[in-house]
């Protein structure tokens, strides 16, 4: 039984597609203190695949909710999908007394589940917060699908962290160079400077592949570079389109040709999805 989280509906209906799976059709309901209740009718089976992008607060809270909802409606087997990790970008205590966020996250969800599926982690390391068998699904391979006929294609990553993606794009793609900038980012404002390859891209198409474009300062500072170095269309594609506050507009701003992303995060840009990739991993 697959049961979507409020945030990943069309992922879940996907997934339930792609494994032939019914799609349970939990309630959420919100009291007038602001407390949500996430509610699952008891089902046939006793095997549950919660589907939840905890992209908000709200979500991780919802996604507790089903986990023991799930329990209650009969489930003796539940599997946890995360398409999107929310927290998992503080991985470590940056600074005297504060929290590794997504380790406190990682136990919380760890308690009502029986395995997690994650998919593109921000870190590969936060699989190892959790005290449940996790396995980490990559996929970018889908963010090749929805791109138009490049010419002379060049991947891109804005840091060298996103080269690994940047290769299996365009690996899927067929064609193409691959590259990564130097980024730096001030911590205290948040401002991202990015360094140049040597790559030429006069020219050329080129993809910028990240796995999240959050406030877009990363991939804004990246596709205005290539545009100033004369690139002839640039393509930002991610796997987790967060794109909180005003990161369209600066994508806009910057001369984008285009955003691509998948429904790890279900935006208007999620022009793919990973379904394909998680009924993989959970046959
Ligand atoms: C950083 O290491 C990540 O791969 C992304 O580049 C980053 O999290 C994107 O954040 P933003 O859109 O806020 O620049």
């Amino acid at each position: 039984m697959i049961v979507p989280g409020s945030s990943s509906q069309l992922l879940a209906a996907a997934l339930a597609e792609e494994t032939g799976r019914p799609s349970a059709t939990p309630t959420y309901d919100r009291f007038p203190d602001g407390e949500t209740l996430a509610a699952v009718p008891r089902f046939e089976g006793n095997e549950a695949t919660i589907v939840a992008a905890t992209d908000s607060d709200a979500a991780w809270v919802e996604l507790l909710q089903l986990q023991d909802a799930v329990r209650e409606a009969g489930a003796t087997d539940v599997t946890t999908v995360v398409p999107y990790m929310g927290y998992a970008r503080q991985d470590e205590s940056f600074g005297d007394g504060e929290p590794v966020s997504a380790r406190a996250m990682a136990r919380a969800v760890s308690t009502g589940t029986d395995r997690v599926v994650l998919v593109n982690p921000h870190e590969r390391g936060v699989a190892d917060f959790y005290d449940v068998p996790v396995e980490v699904v990559d996929a970018a391979s889908v963010l090749a699908d929805p791109l138009p006929a490049l010419d002379d294609p060049l991947f891109l990553a804005p840091d060298e962290g996103a080269a690994a993606i940047a290769t299996t794009v365009r690996d899927a793609y067929g064609a193409g160079e691959t590259d990564y900038f130097e980024k730096r980012r001030d911590r205290d404002t948040g401002a991202v400077e990015v360094s140049p390859s040597d790559a030429p891209v006069a020219d050329r198409d080129v993809v910028v592949v990240d796995d999240i474009i959050a406030t877009g300062s990363t991939m804004s500072e990246s596709v205005g570079v290539l545009n100033e170095r004369g690139a002839a269309r640039v393509v930002a594609a991610c796997v987790h389109p967060m794109l909180a506050a005003n990161a369209v507009t600066k994508l806009r701003a910057a001369g984008v040709d285009r955003i691509v992303g998948s429904d790890t995060i279900e935006r208007g840009c999620s022009v793919v999805s990973a379904a394909p990739v998680l009924a993989d991993a959970l046959e």
